[in-house]
């Protein structure tokens, strides 16, 4: 049911953690399952330098998030911001249909990640978070990135 790749992610996740200078931090809760999804990044430059994550989803999330930092890391803050939760579900060739959208916690998690970014800059994200995605001003809402 799920390919060889999402099996070794799943087992041996990449970037798992937190990073302790991160300068940009999101949080994020699944619409569908409520479960959370924290996302560390260091940036410089505008380039993410390290990415680490931490989250309460299950396999798929743990697997898809694995791949989605290996995906982000190095590259810049707008090419992070073009990788799709289908993008991601390629690389690991392949999700159950019925898991798909434990995979938008990554992408929402990045997302909310730059998004903090741009605001601790006091600049405005080059697009729209407007909490109708799954997702941070959910996260925000019911205080669960512990901020609040
Ligand atoms: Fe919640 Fe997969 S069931 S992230």
């Amino acid at each position: 049911m799920y390919s060889e790749k999402v099996m070794d992610h799943f087992a041996n996740p990449r970037n798992v953690g937190e990073i302790e200078d991160a300068n940009a931090v999101g949080t994020v809760g699944n619409a569908k399952c409520g479960d959370i999804m924290k996302m560390y990044m260091k940036i410089e430059d505008g380039i993410i330098k390290d990415v680490k994550f931490k989250t309460f989803g299950c396999g798929a999330a743990i697997a898809t998030s694995s791949m989605a930092t290996e995906l982000v890391k190095g590259k810049s803050v707008e090419e992070a911001l073009e990788l799709s939760n289908k993008a991601v579900i390629e690389a690991l060739d392949g999700l159950p249909p019925a898991k798909i959208h434990c995979s938008v916690l990554a992408e929402d998690a990045i997302r909310a990640a730059i998004d903090d970014y741009y605001k601790r800059r006091g600049e405005t994200a080059p697009f729209e978070c407007g909490g109708d995605c799954h997702s941070c001003a959910h996260a925000h809402d019911h205080g669960m990135d512990g901020e609040e």
